[in-house]
């Protein structure tokens, strides 16, 4: 056998066993690498005579293009390969089943604020907002609260700073003050906003939510006071008739002022709005003292009107019969899946009975 027919009996004996690029690229530079067999048999042309050379030359040269092809149909074939390994293993498998999702949730408070402000809205309020962080200023004293009322003290009232200077409000009356203060009277305006109090358990929470009401015309009477508030319970609660009682009470900032109960029973530990012989407390509310007007300027001779302040969280449990005022602002998913709405199926029909 010669040396190029022993080279080529070689290399068919090894390209069949080659699997991969890299098999592929070692056994190329074996045979034309700066040793390889095929370039070593170059290197000898020079010492064979002119006939020998010639002869040789044109067989080394059908060897030298007869592997180089094999090499390429290698390479394609490998590559080949590779593509159908790669599509067998990224099939998408249709039949499996999707992957876990979760769907957020309104939180009762949200979506109250929203019934809320949509029932008034259709009476001609509009919605006012004002910072959690308040001064003394705003939060007690324009509001006509004496120097030394008890809601002023360190244990209900959470202080920001030594001077007592600054606050986390502790209602929403303040925003009754700015808006008066920056805007020019008649006022009707509606504020939802969380409100702060020092006071934990069962039914209060350190933060909690407030709406607070304020109607500020000529002629503004309590009668018109009344006629609201029967107004927005019948709405809210979506009953047609409700029993509404008025008792004295005192704020700093109302004269006449008035706790607002409304008659409710218990059907099956259900608590029923609307009739029956029990009471249930949910606002206060009065007639804007003439000395919170002075303070904002507003002339008492020309205008009045009525404010009330209700617990909005209050109102949620009761429509939506959640017994743990805690768990509002527990941040349990599992809790705000069963007592949230969908966002694209909210109800409604809130606003059902004037239409
Ligand atoms: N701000 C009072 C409270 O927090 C409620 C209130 C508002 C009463 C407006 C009268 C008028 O209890």
């Amino acid at each position: 056998m010669s040396d190029l027919e022993k080279i080529n009996s070689i290399f068919n004996a090894k390209i069949d066993s080659v699997k991969s690029k890299d098999e592929l690229q070692n056994l190329k530079t074996d045979f034309f690498g700066k040793n390889g067999q095929i370039t070593n048999q170059f290197k000898n042309l020079g010492s064979l005579s002119a006939e020998d050379k010639k002869e040789f030359a044109s067989r080394l040269n059908k060897l030298k293009d007869s592997l180089s092809k094999q090499i390429e149909n290698k390479n394609l074939e490998i590559e080949t390969q590779e593509i159908n390994e790669k599509l067998k293993n990224e099939k998408i498998d249709v039949t499996l089943p999707i992957r876990s999702y979760r769907q957020g949730k309104i939180h009762p408070v949200s979506q109250v604020i929203d019934e809320i402000s949509s029932i008034f809205s259709e009476i001609g309020f509009s919605v006012a907002e004002g910072p959690d962080v308040e001064t003394e200023y705003n939060n007690f004293t324009a509001l006509n609260t004496p120097e030394d009322h008890p809601a002023r003290d360190m244990h209900d009232t959470f202080y920001l700073d030594k001077d007592k200077r600054l606050l986390l409000r502790t209602h929403t009356s303040p925003v009754q003050i700015r808006t008066m203060l920056n805007e020019k009277p008649p006022f009707k305006i509606i504020v939802p906003g969380r409100t702060y109090r020092s006071d934990s358990d069962q039914t209060h929470s350190p933060m909690f939510h407030q709406l607070e009401g304020l109607h500020i015309d000529k002629n503004i009477t309590m009668s018109h006071l009344k006629g609201c508030l029967d107004y927005f319970i019948k709405e809210f609660f979506e009953v047609k008739n409700v029993k509404m009682r008025f008792r004295p009470s005192h704020f700093p900032f109302t004269e006449p002022s008035a706790e607002v109960d409304i008659g409710y029973r218990l059907e099956n530990d259900k608590i029923v709005i609307g009739e029956g012989d029990k009471w249930l407390e949910i606002l206060g509310c009065g007639m804007v003292h003439p000395n919170v007007l002075k303070n904002v300027k507003v002339d008492t001779k020309k205008y009045q009107g009525y404010a009330f302040g209700i617990g909005i969280d209050r109102l949620a449990m009761l429509k939506y019969g959640i017994n743990d005022l805690r768990a509002f602002f527990e941040t349990d998913y599992r809790w705000l899946s069963h007592f949230g709405f969908d966002p694209l199926d909210v109800p409604t029909n809130y606003r059902g009975l004037s239409k």
